[in-house]
């Protein structure tokens, strides 16, 4: 089992990686200054107000409040949890992520097992393909390659009711996981048997390129149902996994398109075929969590179906499915195939070239959206062009605010020659804030100025002089300065991550995201000169206490000889140094 991510190994991934580089794969960012901008990848908006700031290695959306490390990034954006999300980055700078402690204080719904299990059934499925001479023929039937087999790790199930849980259910911890991973099916009196028998199998993968579930194809229509998919599972949720995902961002540094078809066969088919850019939903109609992925894998999305009934329906969904989803930058495609086509014949008869082509000639969402509304009403009449405003106005009002949305309405007053009453969505209704104005406290701007430039803290001497000020903060100031003094060349992330489990960490954080004007050289000044009036400030407090008491009388000898000093210091010149 997996135990703990210690923290020092935290603070060297992110003094490692670089928070540009991570977000820039996911959203193209625009250079501002010194930091770097996108529209927020959280929150709708026309103008961007998402930042990324290499030298704080933070990101902060002063439209909506998102921030955070790069590690915060990835949780919020690949939706990760917090150790897959450490594990992401670190294999993205080749480190091997260390775990304390095992399965003492491992979290409980540790999942390595489950993935390894997985992994096992899968690699026992491949080495089961070689033996069975009937799924070899099937494969070549089909077409597939020794290359594709591999690549998509495509095994044999065989006969039998206990082939997996023989190999893999050695014991009962095991049995157990084989259960929860999907790969064992009961009958009423409790007796557990594989569930997949005499089927070809497809490993499912998830976004890191780990087997979460199996889909299996009976060789011979008439044996049950053609493809069976493992049930959900924690590691398996339909609605929101695609199938060869993994594969197409293994063969594409950076996509321009991503094409959705319908089954296993048709995804396998265009890989082969050298299109390696076709994933497919499994078994299931498009969600919108589906075509979130889809747009983040590519600004393009084709959705590709069978010319019939049920292709035309399936693709109405996925229009459904991807209005929300459509933000400026993103457009979606439909592509529907002759009668009794599929990707996977069309390639083998037209060759890539041949469907690129039909890719290429796509229908664009929006004439797609008009042609379907309009299909069955006269727009030559009032009648007709009211009913099919009132069919459109409910679905552009699903789209995000943006150009997109303001053309799809034009479209429809020129169409129909009613309005498109939109209701701006209550994110880009309130007024985009401004970069937050921190309080600017003495304390709080040198914690601010610190946090732009943690090093500073090498040049200030013990014992602080500021400490002694009674404020808000000024411990916390010092417990910054130490810590930045104990690491040299911290960044200010790792500094700030140190405060993750306290009260403190949010302030941290806004004071960290908050932009501290100037030049370095400028903000140094500032810094020195901020503790350099706390301990001003600290000195005027004592005596304006030690005078108090004094009047009372209550004064001891210490006391008296620390006023007599503090009364002479205020004649002689301010002290220039610390
Ligand atoms: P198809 O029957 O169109 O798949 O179903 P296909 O890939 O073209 O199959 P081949 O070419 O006959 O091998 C499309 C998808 O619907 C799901 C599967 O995900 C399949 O790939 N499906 C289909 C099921 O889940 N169960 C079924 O019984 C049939
Ligand atoms: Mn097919």
């Amino acid at each position: 089992m997996r135990g703990r991510i210690p923290d020092t190994f935290i603070d060297e991934l992110l003094s490692r990686v670089d928070i540009v580089d991570v977000i820039e794969r996911r959203v193209p960012l625009k250079k501002a200054g010194r930091e770097w901008t996108a529209c927020c990848p959280f929150h709708n908006e026309r103008s961007p107000s998402f930042y990324v700031s290499p030298a704080k290695q933070f990101f902060h959306c002063f439209g909506c409040g998102a921030h955070g490390s790069a590690i915060k990034f990835l949780m919020d954006y690949d939706r990760l949890e917090f150790p897959d999300a450490v594990e992401e980055l670190a294999q993205s700078v080749g480190l091997k992520v260390p775990y304390e402690g095992g399965r003492d204080n491992a979290p409980r719904e540790d999942k390595t097992d489950l993935y390894a299990l997985l992994d096992g059934s899968a690699r026992w499925y491949e080495n089961q393909l070689p033996h069975s001479p009937e799924a070899q023929a099937y494969c070549k039937k089909r077409g597939l390659d020794a290359d594709t087999i591999a690549r998509f790790r495509i095994g044999w199930a065989p006969a039998g009711f206990d082939g997996v849980l023989k190999a893999l259910g050695t014991d009962a911890k095991r049995m157990q996981l084989l259960n929860d991973a999907g790969m064992v099916a009961s009958n009423e009196r409790g007796n557990k048997y594989d569930r997949f028998r005499e089927r070809l199998m497809f490993p499912i993968l998830d976004r890191r390129g780990r087997v979460i579930a199996f889909g299996g194809r009976v060789l011979q229509s008439e044996q049950g149902p053609k493809y069976l998919n493992s049930p959900e599972t924690a590691l398996f949720h339909k609605g929101r996994e695609l199938f060869a995902l993994w594969q197409v961002k293994q063969a594409n540094s950076s996509l321009a398109r991503i094409v959705v078809v319908e089954g296993y066969m048709d995804v396998i088919a265009m890989h082969q075929a050298g299109l390696p850019i076709a994933v497919a939903t499994l078994g299931t109609a498009t969600t919108p969590d589906h075509t979130e992925v889809l747009f983040r894998a590519a600004p393009d999305v084709v959705f590709c179906f069978d010319g019939d009934r049920a292709g035309r329906a399936a693709a109405w969904k996925a229009l459904e499915a991807a209005l929300p989803r459509l933000r400026d930058g993103r457009q979606a495609y439909f592509l529907f195939l002759p009668d009794g086509e599929d990707p996977d014949t069309l390639i083998r008869k037209e060759g890539k070239q041949g469907f690129e082509q039909r890719l290429k000639n796509a229908t664009p969402l929006s004439e797609y959206f008009f042609g379907e509304l309009a299909h069955d009403v006269d727009v030559g009449s009032i009648d007709g062009r009211a009913r099919l405003a009132e069919r459109a106005r409910p679905l552009i009002a699903r789209l995000p605010d943006g150009a997109f949305r303001d053309l799809m309405a034009q479209e429809l007053e020129r169409r129909t020659g009613a309005r498109a009453v939109l209701q701006p969505d209550a994110a880009a209704r309130r007024p985009a804030q401004q970069p937050v104005a921190v309080q600017r406290s003495l304390v709080r701007s040198a914690i601010a100025l610190l946090l732009a430039q943690p090093g500073m803290a090498d040049q200030v001497e013990r014992p602080y002089g500021f400490l002694r000020l009674d404020k808000p903060g000024i411990e916390l100031l010092a417990e910054l300065i130490d810590l930045a003094r104990s690491r040299p060349g911290i960044n200010p992330v790792v500094l700030v991550e140190h405060f993750a489990e306290r009260p403190e960490y949010s302030a941290l954080q806004k004071l960290m995201a908050a932009t501290v004007v100037g030049e370095p050289e400028l903000q140094r000044v500032e810094f020195f000169d901020a503790l350099q009036r706390m301990q001003q400030q600290a000195t005027e407090q004592r005596r304006a206490f030690l005078i108090a008491r004094s009047r009372e009388g209550t004064l001891d000898g210490a006391e008296k000889a620390e006023l007599r000093e503090l009364l002479a210091l205020r004649v002689q010149p301010p002290a220039t140094s610390n």
